[in-house]
């Protein structure tokens, strides 16, 4: 396979792609970022009218997509490649999973996608199983939202859309992904540009201060507020969830912290490759004595341990580690809840926050950063680990 990310898409109307030329798409094409290829379902009919429907066995409204173009159109796709490599064929449809943030970032990580742009009723069902049973093809059906539109085609517009500007190198400014609506289950805070004051409208003060920490903690209030305005379904597993209990950890949790640290670890480790890591290794004995050396908190609910984090202070430092959620319940702002929950337990005396992140979590990465925390200056502490810190506002008390 060729290292840009392949895509090939299928429809009737190849017309109604075009805007895949346009704008940070169409760069990434011409730059070799991505490959994308637009096939017409037409050019794999045979007869004198090109068909590519039927009525629907068992009778009703509409028309069906016929198999055969289909599967001739994938067997093209196939062909197109000749190391062994296959395509995860994405079949847009209002009756599939909806197709959120996770997925896109997801997707971006496939080296090939295809999509199969239905119209009518639909595409004849059999399709899908030639592709997963004869094919060999993973196949997902993808909706775009709870409504109908016409084709896939705007699906898979959108889709690519959000899909190709997480692919490295077609996006300049990797920073802007970090911060936007739904990365980690919130949406994003205002933005503004200049002039600070427009039609008497002035931009909020707090982002003139150059007081990055403030800025952060603002914009994590912005978030939380407008999420809970308009998007209030997002809230309940969130930072705002009432039902989480945050408390001190007990010699009575350890043996479940002792399991939650292994299952949050491991996967974390081997991104890294390093499975030789205190988390992984450490006896239960090591875990219950740290609580008498360091403050660790766990967080419950509904009885379910599903988080915790703790902290040690070093000086004016407070140094915070094992930031743990359980694997199902990330990416819902539970950590970021967890952390606020560490540094605003600090003692007063404390001047700032540090934190040692692995190189192979970039979730994690993402989530400090929104925090407000940024790379420590000098050799890591650890090799292969990222040092970083966060200065202490008074709002943090
Ligand atoms: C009119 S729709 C067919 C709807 C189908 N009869 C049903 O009720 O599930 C025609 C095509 O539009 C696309 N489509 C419609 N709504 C969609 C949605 N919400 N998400 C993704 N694709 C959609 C699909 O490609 C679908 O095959």
């Amino acid at each position: 396979m060729p290292e840009a990310q392949r895509i090939d898409i299928v429809s009737i109307f190849p017309d109604y792609l075009a805007p895949l030329d346009l704008s940070l798409i169409g760069k990434a094409r011409a730059d070799g970022v991505l490959e994308l290829h637009v096939h017409d379902l037409r050019d794999f009919t045979h007869d004198r009218h090109r068909t590519v429907d039927d009525t629907p066995y068992g009778g009703g409204a509409g028309m069906v997509m016929r198999p055969q173009p289909w599967a001739e159109s994938l067997d093209y796709i196939l062909a197109q490649d000749d190391s062994g490599a296959k395509p995860h064929l994405i079949v847009p449809g209002p009756g599939g999973a909806r197709f959120t943030q996770a997925m896109a970032r997801e997707l971006a990580r496939q080296p090939w996608l295809a999509f199969a742009c239905g119209r009518y009723e639909g595409i004849d069902e059999r399709v899908q199983d030639h592709a997963r049973d004869d094919l060999g093809l993973e196949v997902s059906v993808i909706s775009l939202g709870d409504y109908v539109v016409s084709g896939g085609e705007v699906a898979a517009l959108a889709m690519v859309e959000a899909i190709a500007r997480l692919i490295p190198g077609v996006i300049g400014n990797v920073e802007s992904l970090l911060e936007e609506s739904h990365e980690d289950g919130l949406l994003e805070y205002p933005v503004y540009t200049k002039p600070r004051v427009w039609n008497g409208r002035a931009v909020p003060e707090v982002l003139l201060s150059g007081n990055h920490a403030a800025i952060a903690a603002w914009r994590q209030e912005q978030r939380l507020a407008r999420t809970a305005a308009r998007r209030p379904d997002l809230l309940p597993a969130s930072h705002g969830d009432q039902q989480i209990e945050i408390r001190l950890a007990t010699p009575g949790d350890v043996p479940e912290l002792f399991t939650l640290t292994r299952a949050c670890w491991v996967r974390e480790a081997d991104a890294g490759g390093i499975l030789d890591i205190p988390a992984i290794t450490e006896p239960i004995e090591t875990l219950l004595a740290s609580l008498d050396t360091t403050r660790t908190w766990v967080a419950r609910k509904a009885g379910r341990l599903i988080g915790s984090v703790r902290a040690e202070r070093g000086g004016d430092t407070w140094h915070i580690s094992r930031l743990m959620i359980a694997p199902d319940l990330r990416g819902r702002g539970l950590g970021r809840h967890l952390l606020e929950h560490a540094e605003r337990s600090a003692p007063s005396c404390i001047r700032q926050f540090a934190l040692v992140a692995g190189g192979g979590s970039e979730a994690n990465l993402r989530l400090f950063k929104r925090a407000g925390y940024r790379r420590g200056l000098g050799e890591p502490s650890v090799p292969g680990l990222i040092d970083l810190i966060k200065r202490r506002r008074s709002g943090d008390q």
